[in-house]
């Protein structure tokens, strides 16, 4: 299955026989898990498994297990295949996010709250812009994610971050500095994925902790290349610059097509159950960038 499927898709529309629809995908080139992440964790919690094209979290009482990217980057089409904790996994949470670390750190985050079986698992995405967050999206997911993989990624460009569930965006941040507000564009990330217990906020505000009964929680990503300015000596002014032979530089990336304004636009109004800009408690004023970032 083609890595960061929702990136770039050129659809065929081929005829053998019966006419049907192929879909190519912008494929990262293919590596293992060894060429380009590192784990702290034993092999028991971090199970690189096929060669290293595949790569199970397992988490128990004893620990939350994570890896991390060895490059840093800046720029690119970045993702992942995930398939999350099946059946009960109330409490659990599962992370896939991009971060600079250090004290004002950029960060795109994906991370997967599981529920209690048969309830649907929500994912929230947040952006943290030199060091300031809160800015959470919660949306429920359309299938049932469990059940096979999915892509999740981001394409982040100088002038736009989307994020991308499989082929659908579900999320728009622009570069609003003309606004005032920080954008990512100046501290590489590393890429980094984890399955932790969120029992205290994660499932219906904290109402069902992680049952570890029903463990261990097993998560499985794929997908190993990175389609992304690799920093490389230090050398950020590189990948920062937007270097015209990196595609997603192309004036068409920095912008959706109607069909993918057509898509957020659904994704807005039928599976968005949680939006900052839309938290008068929080932000008794709208946040500056949130009327740049919405299509409904
Ligand atoms: C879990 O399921 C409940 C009931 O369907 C739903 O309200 C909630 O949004 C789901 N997700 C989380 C993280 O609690």
């Amino acid at each position: 299955m083609g890595f960061s499927t929702g990136i770039r898709t050129l659809v065929l529309l081929t005829c053998v026989g019966a006419a049907f629809l192929a879909v190519v995908t912008h494929a990262a080139y293919a590596a293992t898990f060894n060429e380009n992440y590192v784990t702290g964790a034993d092999a028991k919690h971090t199970q690189v498994l096929d060669g290293g094209n595949v790569v199970n979290l397992v988490l128990d009482q004893f620990l939350a297990p994570e890896f991390g990217s060895k490059g840093l980057y800046l720029f690119g089409a970045i993702g992942m295949n995930i398939k999350l904790v099946p059946g009960d996994s109330a409490g659990t949470v599962t992370a896939y996010y991009l971060s600079s670390g250090g004290t004002h750190h950029d960060e795109l985050d994906f991370e997967f709250l599981g529920n209690v079986s048969g309830q649907p698992y929500t994912l929230q995405t947040n952006v943290f812009a030199h060091g300031v967050g809160g800015r959470e999206q919660r949306v429920n997911l359309w299938f049932d994610p469990t059940e096979n993989y999915h892509s999740y990624s981001v394409r982040w460009t100088r002038e736009i971050i989307i994020f991308f569930v499989d082929d659908t965006p579900i999320r728009v941040f622009r570069n609003n500095e003309n606004l005032g507000v920080p954008f990512l564009n100046a501290q590489p990330v590393g890429i980094y994925a984890s399955l932790w217990d969120g029992s205290a906020w994660a499932t219906q505000g904290g109402r069902y902790p992680i049952n570890w009964a029903a463990g261990p929680f097993v998560a499985s990503f794929q997908g190993f290349g990175v389609d992304g300015c690799e920093v490389a000596g230090g050398n950020i002014a590189y990948c920062a610059a937007g270097p015209a032979n990196a595609w997603w530089n192309a004036g068409q990336y920095q912008y959706l097509t109607q069909q993918q304004i057509a898509a957020l636009k659904n994704v807005q109004s039928n599976y968005l159950v949680y939006d900052y800009c839309t938290d008068r408690v929080r932000y008794p004023n709208e946040p500056a960038e949130c009327f740049k970032n919405w299509y409904g």
